[in-house]
């Protein structure tokens, strides 16, 4: 077995974050935890550094700081505590951090996690959000910096397992791969007609029947949005031409997705809907770990069932594939304009069937750029924000 790894975490608080450190708190002789990032739930890294004593902890505020480092000097005398976009990308680039799980929540992941991706870390790549909205630049940075991506997405790290294994470790769509099966529950409305989605309440889009997450993804579960980030989030991670990368609901979420081969062969990753299972194969990677994980009883599921993507009554996948097609700054102004009207649903402000017209309003009115550095995709993302804001106070007030 190979030395302790040491483990960043950013987005420490959170439903990956936690999941992460239940895996680490399992394997103390495989990891350790040097860094850990809050933001809201800043009081928690009390408690993280009481039992995981990292070597930096970062809070949302100046005035955080001064209120928790008594707190956490007291548990944890070696921890240094920091805010601010620096102390994060410096959790990203820790020297003793040779792994950096990437779980921020939405864009504000893409400057973080782009610092470990420059510090040549092996990235485990949770927040999908930041391939949706720079992934050229992103991948460009993996290459330049000789970074290593570990998806965490159940999905993506079921590809990951499913496709073979190029030069260099990469896994990609080689010759003799067909097409990537983008296995999705279909959320908590798969049986509801769009008429139905009017009176969506957030506490009811935010019960997911299979997966446990944090509010803002199952939204995006619910509207099909996240399929629709992951579509993209598959384009840049193997090299996928869109065409080549089919949905198939699968309510049970036992198939993670699949890779179908040009001899027919399809091959498919399958296992409990539990993060801690692509967390621990990323955190162990190559080896494999016990993630603490219920053990697959299939004779128990007994049957498995597949079904056709509905465009129609889920049109943020239609939207996913007029983005890659339209490219530049298209995929940070789909993901801004949904980050705030998800926002604005789960505030009340926003009917849960507008977050899609909010999305499209807001990708008509923004003209697509090429996209070539980080700032310029943040601008796309910041006007972006400011013209859902807009148009959801003009046209779409609930
Ligand atoms: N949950 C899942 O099962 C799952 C599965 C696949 C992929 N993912 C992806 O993993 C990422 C995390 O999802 P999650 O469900 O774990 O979300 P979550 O429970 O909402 O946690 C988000 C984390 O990001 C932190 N955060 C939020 N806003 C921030 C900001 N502006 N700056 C710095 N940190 C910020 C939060 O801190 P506080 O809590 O302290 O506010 C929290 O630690 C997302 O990109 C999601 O798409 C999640």
């Amino acid at each position: 077995m190979s030395a302790v790894r040491g483990v960043a975490l950013l987005g420490a608080t959170g439903s990956i974050g936690r999941s992460t450190l239940s895996v680490i708190r399992q394997h103390p002789e495989r990891f350790r935890l040097v860094s850990a990032t809050a933001h809201g739930r800043s009081a928690e890294l009390v408690d993280i550094c009481a039992e995981f004593q990292p070597d930096l902890a970062v809070c949302r505020t100046a005035d955080e700081v001064a209120a928790l480092e008594p707190q956490i000097r007291a548990v944890s005398p070696g921890t240094q505590l920091a805010q601010g976009p620096e102390a994060l990308a410096a959790a990203a680039s820790h020297p003793a951090a040779e792994s950096v799980m990437a779980a921020i929540v939405g864009g504000a992941g893409l400057a973080p996690t782009l610092a470990a991706v420059r510090a040549g870390k092996r990235v485990l790549l949770a927040n999908k959000e930041s391939l949706v909205l720079a992934g050229g630049l992103f991948i460009d940075a993996v290459r330049t910096h000789g970074a290593e991506l570990l998806p965490i997405d159940s999905e993506h790290n079921a590809i990951f397992q499913c496709l073979p294994t190029l030069a260099g470790g990469r896994r990609a769509l080689a010759p003799g791969v067909r097409s990537i099966l983008l296995t999705g529950s279909g959320g908590p409305f798969r049986t509801r007609s769009r008429a139905q989605l009017s009176a969506v309440t957030p506490d009811e889009a935010c019960a997911h029947p299979v997966w446990s997450m944090g509010r803002k993804i199952s939204v995006d579960s619910a509207t099909m949005m996240n399929k629709a980030l992951e579509i993209i989030e598959a384009r840049w991670l193997f090299e996928a031409p869109p065409d080549r990368i089919r949905v198939v609901i699968h309510p049970q979420s036992v198939i993670h997705s699949m890779v179908e081969y040009d001899d027919g062969s399809v091959i498919a990753q399958m296992g409990q809907p539990d993060m801690r299972t692509p967390i621990a194969h990323a955190l162990a990677h190559p080896d494999r770990i016990d993630a603490g994980v219920k053990r697959l009883d299939l004779a128990a599921i007994g049957t498995l069932g597949f079904g056709e993507p509905d465009f129609e009554r889920f049109p943020a996948l239609r939207l996913a594939y007029e983005v890659l097609a339209v490219g530049g700054t298209a995929g940070a102004v789909f993901n801004a304009a949904n980050e705030v009207a998800v926002a604005g649903f789960l505030e009340g402000r926003l009917r849960f069937d507008a977050i899609e017209s909010v999305i499209e309003s807001v990708l008509q009115a923004i003209a697509p750029e090429p996209v070539t550095t980080l700032e310029g995709a943040l601008d796309a993302d910041r006007r972006a924000r400011h013209e859902a804001a807009r148009v959801m106070a003009e046209r779409f007030a609930s």
